[in-house]
């Protein structure tokens, strides 16, 4: 069976008692953490939050697996240094496959990863045939393919590794629009009709940037399906570990801070994008991934 790369780790167990005001850092190769950054801020709106997107190193689905462990941990390394964190949220699939089990080899903070919901897609699914979207590094991981023989080997999985559509998220975000063809493209392999008609039902959404392309998804979609997306269930890991919320009438004021590890794209646009989700304030770390992971 795969460890359970969602659990907390060394620092923290299931919390007894709350942790007031705790500082949780988000990670990701870019933006699609914000997906998640929402559930959880949801669940602990009175935690300080720094989000922080890997961008010097984006796409992170195209690096090879020994460059990409490299690069997690030296990024991790200096900005568990700095923030201290009570538990770091790796906000990203195609890190969290592979990285997780060296992070925590390495380092006494809590992680909290994010994997492909398989197990949810394989309870929710009629006709057992289920699509995994996701980038090309977590559909090529061991891990994705160990969950699948654990949780869904009596389904049919279609796994997609998609090229390009971490990057359509980031542009969408910053107010590019992506065209409808170039979006169909990437998700046209998700639908499989077998030989007795039954059909795709269920699509893991298998990065953290696809639920921000969702809407063009159920439009594009040749037939509706359940798309699955594991961000309620982070929330709630983070709750087991951290404990509820205290009630205060002002919880969610406290400013939260982008944070960049090369920040080329953070253009006017983008930056008012990150303010409507409530992060107001952006720094640039520069980290180049030539000089860490070459
Ligand atoms: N957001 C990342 C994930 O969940 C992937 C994007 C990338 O390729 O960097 O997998």
């Amino acid at each position: 069976m795969p460890i359970d790369l969602m659990a907390g780790t060394t620092a923290l167990g299931a919390a007894t008692e709350s942790i007031q005001e705790p500082t949780i850092l988000l990670f990701d190769s870019g933006l699609g953490g914000l997906t998640v950054f929402e559930q959880v801020r949801r669940a602990r709106p009175d935690a300080r939050y720094l989000y922080v997107a890997d961008d010097a190193a984006f796409p992170y689905g195209r690096l090879p697996e020994p460059i990409l462990i490299e690069r997690v941990i030296a990024v991790m390394e200096r900005l568990i240094g700095k923030h201290a964190p009570d538990l770091v949220v790796v906000a990203c699939n195609t890190a969290s496959t592979l990285v997780l089990p060296s992070l925590r080899e390495r380092f006494t903070s809590s992680f909290v990863g994010v994997v492909p919901p398989i197990k949810p897609a394989a309870a929710a699914t009629r006709s057992s045939l289920i699509s995994l979207l996701a980038t090309p590094g977590t559909v090529a991981r061991a891990y994705t393919h160990d969950l699948i023989a654990t949780y869904a080997s009596a389904c049919n999985v279609t796994l997609v590794g998609a090229p390009n559509l971490a990057n359509f998220a980031e542009a969408e975000l910053a107010g590019s629009a992506v065209d409808d063809e170039a979006v169909s493209r990437e998700i046209a392999g998700c639908f499989v009709t077998a030989d007795d008609g039954r059909r795709t039902d269920v699509v893991c959404l298998a990065c953290t940037h696809y639920p921000l392309l969702l809407p063009r998804f159920e439009l594009l979609a040749p037939w509706p399906v359940t798309w699955i997306d594991p961000a309620p269930a982070i929330a709630k890991r983070v709750l087991h570990l951290l404990g509820a919320s205290p009630p205060e009438p002002d919880r969610m004021s406290k400013p939260v801070r982008a944070i960049f590890t090369g920040g080329e794209g953070v253009s006017t646009a983008l930056r008012h994008s990150l303010a409507s989700r409530g992060l107001r304030e952006v720094a640039i770390e520069a980290m180049p991934l030539s000089g860490i992971a070459s």
